[in-house]
């Protein structure tokens, strides 16, 4: 399970979304791989050898890349476009592996499997994998603050508050936590909200506040796009607990049905399947009815709404 584009379509007319999607990829592939490759590196300053390829292992050949992809697609979608928009794109992408690295630990998920690979622990050990981890979320912040990424310094500076904010304590590493304290305990469906959306929310609404960000949207604009990241991050949580229970593990290219065995606090566990699957649906429909605004400029941005809940892995 390493190819990164969505699954094949009914029809054979070429789809905008799915070829953007896969152009995407690859353009985050190229990138990563470039600054991982330790190419260029000079003498005493020359990063461990070892430590790249567990970094290149957890962040390379894999991944859907949905969150480089929510940001792009923003800011192109406000009328930006500029390399600096996939140097941002890339950063979001290295903390969003380094949060896979960690969530996969002993410690933590214990998984053994990512993106159809053994994970960067089992391949190389954990005192490994938890600095992989940290490499890439330094790495993230390295790259963000580069001037290359926008020419407003302000833009510069808002865009790493606003990855330190949905990165931490009150984002994905506080929900981390939630996700842990609420194993083995009965949880109510808005606590489970809450800790969904911090987990996996946060770094999904801000892939869609940092495009907006990068255009230097309008109030109106940010404030809308921001609530349709908001939605779809849940969706996307949604999703992937729905896939945990009705996929397998060759289809997911990770283990699958781990969360009725972790005994994970999730709407499925709590509500079951269907009324899960409806709850997925209506996040959808609000998603696309807040982007109704932007007409056919929405089109895209749309179709991955529909695509994080239709996804089969
Ligand atoms: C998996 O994220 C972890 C969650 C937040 C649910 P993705 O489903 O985006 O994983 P990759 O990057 O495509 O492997
Ligand atoms: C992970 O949620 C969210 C992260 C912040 C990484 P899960 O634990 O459900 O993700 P998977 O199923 O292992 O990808
Ligand atoms: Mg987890
Ligand atoms: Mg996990
Ligand atoms: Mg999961």
């Amino acid at each position: 399970m390493t190819d990164s584009s969505p699954s094949p379509a009914s029809s054979s007319r070429p789809d905008p979304f799915k070829e953007r999607l896969h152009d995407c990829a690859g353009r985050i592939e190229e990138t990563l791989h470039a600054l991982l490759s330790g190419e260029g590196e000079d003498g005493n300053q020359k990063s461990p050898e070892s430590l790249l390829a567990a970094m290149r292992h957890g962040a390379l050949n894999g991944g859907k890349r949905i969150r480089p992809f929510l940001m792009i697609e923003t800011a192109r979608m406000l009328g930006y476009e500029a390399p600096g928009v996939l140097q941002a794109a890339c950063a979001l992408e290295c903390v969003h592996c380094y949060s896979l690295i960690h969530d996969d630990l002993p410690a933590m998920d214990d998984d053994d499997l990512r993106r159809g690979k053994p994970t960067v622990h089992v391949e190389f050990g954990e005192a490994m994998a938890i600095l992989a981890g940290d490499g890439l979320l330094t790495l993230a912040f390295e790259v963000l603050a580069e001037e290359s990424i926008h020419p407003d310094a302000s833009v510069r500076a808002e865009l790493v508050l606003g990855l330190a904010r949905n990165a931490g304590l009150k984002g994905m590493v506080g929900g981390q936590v939630l996700d842990i304290e609420a194993e083995h305990r009965t949880k109510t469906e808005e606590e489970i909200l809450r800790l969904q959306a911090m987990k996996t929310g946060a770094l999904l609404r801000y892939a869609c506040e940092a495009g907006a960000t990068l255009a230097c949207a309008s109030t109106e604009d940010r404030a809308r796009v921001t609530r349709f990241g908001t939605i779809i991050g849940l969706a996307f949580q949604l999703a992937d607990d729905l896939l945990d229970v009705t996929a397998t593990s060759e289809q997911l290219g990770k283990t699958a049905g781990k969360d009725l065995k972790s005994e994970k606090a999730t709407l499925v566990s709590l509500y079951g399947i269907e009324a899960t699957r409806q709850k997925l649906n209506d996040l959808i429909e609000e998603a696309e009815t807040l982007l109704k605004l932007f007409g056919d400029k929405a089109d895209i941005l749309i179709s991955t709404a529909h695509y994080i809940a239709k996804r089969t892995h």
